[in-house]
C-alpha cells in the first residue's frame, strides 16, 4: 500500500490497481460509460478549465494538489486512507476480531447494498446540480459547484472500484446501474428520496450542500466504523472531502443572510424583494424544505435491518471509538421518537434498533451549529429576528410522523389545516420563481449578484476576484 497516487495510471490509484490485471481491465471498460454519463449529465456550463483541487495523497498533510483543469479532464481516481494492520473490529459480536480484508460470504449481499444506496446519492447530486453553473453568482461559487461535482463523481469511482473488486459480477452489473438510474427519471429514479429532488437555484444548492451533504457525511461515518477494512478506509478518505461540501453549504448560507441582513438595514426595511436580496422567511422556508427532507434519509426510528447491521459489524455508530459503552448494546434501551396514542412523542426501543435515530441526532445537533451560526449574523446585524430548524414531526414522509402532519414548532395538526398554512413554511411557487428571477449569471472575474455576500475567504490563499474559472 502506497499514501502517494499513482498517476501515470489510466485511472490514478493508490490501490496498486496495476497489479491485478483483471480488475484493473474491467475498471478502464467501466471509465468510458462514466465518462459518457459525465458528459450527458454532469456540468451543463460549457468551461474551458477550472480551479480545482486534485487528490495526490492521502496522508494528513498536503494530500490536495490545486491547478486549472479542463473538466473533462479531471483524473478521477481511486484512494483509500492508509491501512493500519492491526485495525480491530470496534463493535457489534466481532468486536476486537482483526478487520475483514475480504468480505464474509453470509454478510455479502448487505454490505453491497449497502456500497450500492451510498454510491447511488453521489452521481445523483451532480444530476441535481447539472443546470446551475448557468446561473452561478460569482466565479468563485462556479468554481465551487464544479469542485463539488468532480468529487462526487470521485465518490462514486470509490463505490464503484469497492463493487468490481470485491463483488465480482453482481458488483460490475450494479456499478452499470449506478449510472443508469438518474435524479427524478421516471423509469429508473435514484434509490432515495431527496436525491430526486431538483436543485433548481444556488440557494437550494446552498441548502443541500449543508443539509443533505451533511447526511452523507454521517452515512460515511457510520461506514468508516464497518468491519469491512476497504469500505472503512474509502469513506475515511471520502469525509475529508466532504468537508468542502459542508464549507460551501454552511458559508453559501451565511453569505445568503449576510447580504439579507445588509439590505434590511442599509433600507431600513423587511421587504427585500425590492432591493434584490432573500427574505428571511424565504430562506427559513427553504431551510425547512431542505432539513426535513433530510431527516427522511435516516430511514425509521427503528429498523431490525440496521441492528442486524451494527450486531455482525457492518456499520457502526458515529465516532463509535467515542462511545462510552460495550459497543455491543445487546443490554441496552433508548428512546426515540414516536406517535404515542396519536400524539407526537417518544417511546423506549431496544438500542440495538433504535440506532437510526442515533444517527439522526447526531446530525440534528450538528445542524444546529449552523443555525447558530447563521443567527450570530443577524444578531451581530442588530435585527431581532431568528432561523429555527423546524420540529422533527414537520413535513416528514418517513418514519413515525409520515402519517400526520406537525408545524414548525410541532404542533400536530390536521391535513386540511396543513394543507391550508403549509405556504406559510415551505417555499411557494411565488417564492421559487422570485429566487429563480435572481438568479442571474455573474461570469465576470471579481463580481458578485447581488443577493449574495462575497466570501471572507477565497480558495487556496487565492483572492475572490481570481480567475477561478475560464469560460470558452
Ligand atoms: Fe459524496
Ligand atoms: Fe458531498
Amino acid at each position: 500500500m502506497t499514501t502517494t497516487a499513482d498517476y501515470s495510471e489510466k485511472i490514478p490509484n493508490n490501490v496498486d490497481l496495476h497489479e491485478d490485471r483483471r480488475l484493473k481491465r474491467a475498471l478502464e471498460s467501466w471509465q468510458p460509460n462514466f465518462l459518457r454519463w459525465w458528459e450527458s449529465m454532469g456540468p451543463a456550463l460549457p468551461t474551458e478549465d477550472v480551479y480545482l483541487r486534485t487528490a495526490v495523497n492521502v496522508g494528513r498533510e498536503g494530500w490536495a494538489h490545486f491547478g486549472h483543469v479542463a473538466m473533462r479532464d479531471y483524473r478521477w481516481g481511486i484512494f483509500l486512507a492508509e491501512r493500519d494492520r492491526d485495525r480491530q473490529i470496534g463493535f457489534g459480536q466481532h468486536k476486537g476480531e482483526p478487520a475483514w480484508q475480504k468480505v464474509p460470504g453470509e454478510y455479502r449481499a448487505d454490505l453491497q447494498r449497502l456500497i450500492v444506496i451510498q454510491g447511488d446519492t453521489e452521481p445523483a447530486s451532480v444530476e441535481q446540480q447539472r443546470n446551475l453553473g448557468a446561473s452561478a453568482p460569482s466565479l468563485y461559487d462556479l468554481r465551487n459547484l464544479f469542485q463539488v461535482n468532480v468529487e462526487e463523481g470521485r465518490h462514486l469511482w470509490a463505490m464503484v472500484y469497492l463493487l468490481h473488486a470485491y463483488f465480482g459480477r453482481e458488483g460490475r452489473e450494479e456499478a452499470e446501474e449506478l449510472l443508469h438510474r438518474n435524479s427524478g427519471s421516471e423509469d429508473a429514479p435514484r434509490i432515495l428520496g431527496a436525491f430526486n429532488e431538483e436543485t433548481p437555484d444556488w440557494l437550494s444548492f446552498f441548502m443541500f450542500t449543508y443539509f443533505t451533504d451533511r447526511d452523507g457525511k454521517y452515512q460515511l461515518g457510520t461506514l468508516k466504523e464497518s468491519a469491512f477494512d476497504p469500505l472503512s478506509r474509502t469513506c475515511e478518505f471520502m469525509l475529508k472531502e466532504e468537508a468542502h461540501h459542508m464549507m460551501v453549504g454552511t458559508t453559501g448560507v451565511d453569505r445568503v443572510v449576510e447580504r439579507t441582513v445588509q439590505v434590511m438595514r442599509e433600507h431600513d426595511t423587511d421587504d427585500v424583494v425590492a432591493h434584490g436580496a432573500i427574505p428571511l422567511d424565504v430562506i427559513q422556508k427553504y431551510l425547512n424544505f431542505h432539513y426535513s427532507v433530510s431527516l427522511d434519509l435516516f430511514g425509521s426510528e427503528t429498523s431490525t435491518n440496521v441492528a442486524n447491521y451494527y450486531t455482525v459489524g457492518l456499520k457502526g455508530r458515529w465516532m463509535e471509538g467515542r462511545r462510552r459503552d460495550d459497543h455491543r448494546l445487546t443490554d441496552d434501551s433508548m428512546m426515540v421518537d414516536a406517535l404515542v396514542d396519536g400524539e407526537i412523542g417518544e417511546t423506549e426501543v431496544a438500542a440495538l434498533v433504535g440506532l437510526n435515530s442515533d444517527l439522526r441526532r447526531e446530525y440534528i445537533a450538528d445542524c444546529e451549529s449552523g443555525v447558530k451560526r447563521w443567527n450570530r449574523i443577524l444578531e451581530e446585524g442588530g435585527l431581532s429576528s431568528r432561523l429555527m430548524l423546524p420540529h422533527i414531526a414537520f413535513n416528514r414522509r418517513v418514519g413515525a410522523f409520515s402519517g400526520i402532519e406537525a408545524t414548525p414548532l410541532g404542533e400536530r395538526i390536521s391535513t386540511e389545516e396543513w394543507e391550508r398554512r403549509k405556504a406559510q413554511w415551505l417555499p411557494t411557487e411565488v417564492d421559487k420563481t422570485y429566487v429563480r428571477s435572481l438568479m442571474q449569471p455573474v461570469h465576470e472575474r471579481g463580481k458578485i449578484a447581488a443577493w449574495l455576500a462575497p466570501p471572507r475567504q477565497g480558495i487556496n490563499g487565492k483572492p475572490f476576484d481570481y480567475d477561478y474559472v475560464h469560460l470558452p
